[in-house]
């Protein structure tokens, strides 16, 4: 079973939390995972896919537009309906958007008929209530991306057996 991870990153921390997710999916038997930037996606792997997370970087606590643009222009053709959704962010301040970079996200994945998933607290510990936040040390130097690479790594590998039990 192929899922895919879709993001715009322009400085990387986005591509790289986008690598950790695939890496968990990657822990599922049977699951082919693979990360893609909205500039390089390889289409027939996406449209085969069983499940997509979208992942963006917190722009004024919002999705990118560049990926908002993507998705009104390439969800439908991609096929997101009916497939799993999930969605991500990173930030550079820890009360940086994050979650309503999400919200925005996952509210574009309902109106394309997709089936939104992020284990909230049903997992146990690590709880993500609606998908994970990275926070780089552009600005906060305490704070750093490894610091959550392992929530997206669990993130990933909780979605891809979700996604297996349903399809
Ligand atoms: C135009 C612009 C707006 C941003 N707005 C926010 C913001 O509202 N909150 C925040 O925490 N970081 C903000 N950032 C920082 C990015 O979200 C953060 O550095 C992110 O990890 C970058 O992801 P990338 O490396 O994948 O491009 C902004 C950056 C840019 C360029």
């Amino acid at each position: 079973m192929k899922l895919a991870v879709i993001v715009d990153s322009k400085t990387g921390n986005t591509k790289q939390a986008a690598e950790w997710i695939a890496e968990g999916m990657n822990k599922v038997g049977s699951v082919e995972a693979k990360a893609f930037t909205i500039h390089d996606i390889d289409e027939e792997f996406v449209k085969e896919a069983k499940g997509i997370v979208v992942g963006s970087p917190s722009y004024a606590a919002l999705m990118t537009p560049d990926l908002h643009e993507w998705l009104l222009s390439s969800a439908g053709g991609l096929g997101f309906a009916g497939k799993l959704g999930g969605a991500f962010a990173t930030e550079q301040f820890t009360h940086g958007g994050g979650e309503t970079v999400i919200q925005s996200i996952l509210t574009v994945e309902m109106v394309n008929g997709m089936l939104c998933y992020s284990g909230g607290g049903a997992c146990g510990m690590p709880v993500i209530h609606l998908g994970p936040v990275g926070v780089n040390n552009n600005v906060e130097k305490h704070n750093g991306m490894e610091l959550y690479k392992d929530n997206f790594i669990v993130y990933g590998e909780r979605f891809a057996k979700k996604a297996a039990e349903i399809f």
